[in-house]
């Protein structure tokens, strides 16, 4: 069945008793009964849906209920859950071995394929986000030979020791552990700065600037909504980064291959004439598998084992389904789609915009590239969200109440105010008519609810 041929208006399903006793079920052998902390609704409450099948651009969970999906398995889906070509190309590739444990030709065509549309030199295939922020922080280290490592409040790179570290107090603090299990030592070499802001990033490396291996940043940060860079801003990390011998290490395992054919550097980096020393990859380059990679200069690849002395490996890295998915996947993702990713986007942005001004809902709706978030903010106040500071200001008991009233309308949000929202080219007309008519049931529902503060 192809979406058009499903029916406008959701086959409501009133119960979630399957997914609420699937979950207990769950907890009991899983913690929290999630393998990923966002799953768990904590944030939004309610009963997390058991996911059973997807199809385009919609989910069906164990209850019957179907939705629209705007979270895409956080990112990898651009062309919309089991692609038919992907889902062939797949099952041909099980039919050759699930995993060889040798050089093999999928990896190497994924290879080419990133080179091509990245402004990287090699790429190093690895299986997670977090393991290529990691090892691409390592090969920093390595080739630099100094320690310290410079990230921005608010964004996230994966749950790697040295990168889960929180702000101190003052401008150019030395991070604190933001998990339990993070030794202080691992965060005692990072530095945590507000993200836009170019005076306090001058300040730190006037005062650490020969410690500094790298800045990592988000090449646009997406894990506290959508906060786009300001315009030049990571061209001037790439050029502060050089004129002190540190790595620019831009993330782009959340945009990478979505919000262009080349990420977001294909919307700055391109048109300004730079390039970073190191990228990162993830999420759309697996297909929906575990795959991600992380690349850049030849001359800092070549610090990496078996031709230097940076250590880094991985029993499944390259796999050959993994890495068949992120191809197909890559290679059916031509300008029709990222046009078509490009539309629905800014379509529903400004149904969202529409329906919340209609009821009196202050608000505001930011993108960077196609990935876009709503904010439960005083716009006059707030009238742009530049960091982690402002994103702080949302009214997350509004958005938890926009989201269930979505939810139960048939259309399903990221379970968290602090999540851009995903789409991919398969949400078509049909699927944008559903999550117009949740609209302004769910922006009423916020308006009757009222504000209740920022906890
Ligand atoms: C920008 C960014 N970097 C790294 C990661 C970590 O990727 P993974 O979850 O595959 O480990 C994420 C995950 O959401 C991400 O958004």
């Amino acid at each position: 069945m192809t979406s058009t041929d499903l029916p406008t208006s959701r086959p409501t399903s009133v119960s979630t008793a399957r997914s609420a006793e699937l979950m207990a079920r769950a907890q009991q052998v899983i913690p929290g009964g999630v393998n990923s902390p966002v799953r768990a609704f904590h944030s939004v409450g309610g009963t997390p849906r058991f996911v059973v099948r997807a199809d385009g651009p919609y989910l069906y969970d164990a209850d019957g209920a179907r939705y629209v999906d705007l979270v895409c398995s956080w990112g990898p889906m651009i062309l919309g859950h089991a692609h038919p070509q992907v889902v062939e190309a797949v099952q041909r590739a099980v039919a050759a071995g699930t995993s060889y444990g040798t050089p093999s030709v999928p990896e190497l065509e994924l290879a080419v394929e990133i080179v091509e549309r990245m402004p990287v030199d090699q790429v190093r295939l690895v299986s997670s986000g977090t393991e290529a922020t990691m090892s691409a922080v390592r090969l920093a280290r390595g080739f630099t030979g100094r320690d310290m490592v410079v990230k921005f409040a608010g964004c996230y790179h994966g749950h790697v020791d040295s990168l889960l570290a929180a702000a101190g107090s003052g401008v150019a603090t030395l991070g604190l552990p933001a998990s339990a299990g993070v030794p202080a030592g691992s965060t005692a070499a990072t530095l945590v700065v507000p993200y836009n802001d170019r005076a306090v990033l001058l300040e730190t490396f006037a005062a650490y600037g020969d410690q500094i291996a790298c800045v990592i940043t988000e090449a646009a940060s997406g894990n506290m909504g959508a906060v786009a860079p300001e315009p030049g801003f990571n061209e001037f990390l790439a050029r502060t980064c050089r004129e002190h011998g540190a790595l620019f290490v831009s993330d782009e395992v959340m945009t990478g291959f979505r919000v262009s054919r080349s990420g977001y550097w294909g919307l700055d980096g391109a048109h300004e004439g730079w390039a970073p020393d190191l990228m990162t990859f993830g999420k759309v380059m697996g297909g929906g598998f575990p795959a991600a990679g992380f690349g850049g200069r030849r001359d800092v690849m070549a610090h990496l084992a078996p031709l230097g002395n940076v250590y880094q490996a991985g029993t499944l890295s390259g796999n050959p389904i993994a890495t068949t998915a992120g191809l197909t996947t890559l290679r059916l993702a031509g300008d029709a789609v990222y046009a078509r990713l490009d539309q629905v986007a800014l379509t529903i942005q400004s149904m969202v915009t529409d329906a919340l001004s209609a009821a009196g809902v202050p608000h505001v709706v930011q993108s960077a590239g196609n990935l876009f978030s709503v904010f439960f903010v005083d716009p006059i106040e707030t009238p742009v969200i530049r960091n982690f500071d402002d994103v702080q200001r949302q009214d997350v008991h509004q958005f938890r109440t926009f989201f269930h009233a979505m939810l139960e309308a048939g259309v399903y949000l990221p379970p968290s105010a602090y999540e851009t929202w995903f789409v991919s080219a398969a949400h078509d007309d049909v699927a944008l008519e559903q999550i117009a008519q949740a609209l302004p049931g769910a922006a009423a529902a916020v308006a009757a609810a009222g504000s209740r503060g920022t906890v």
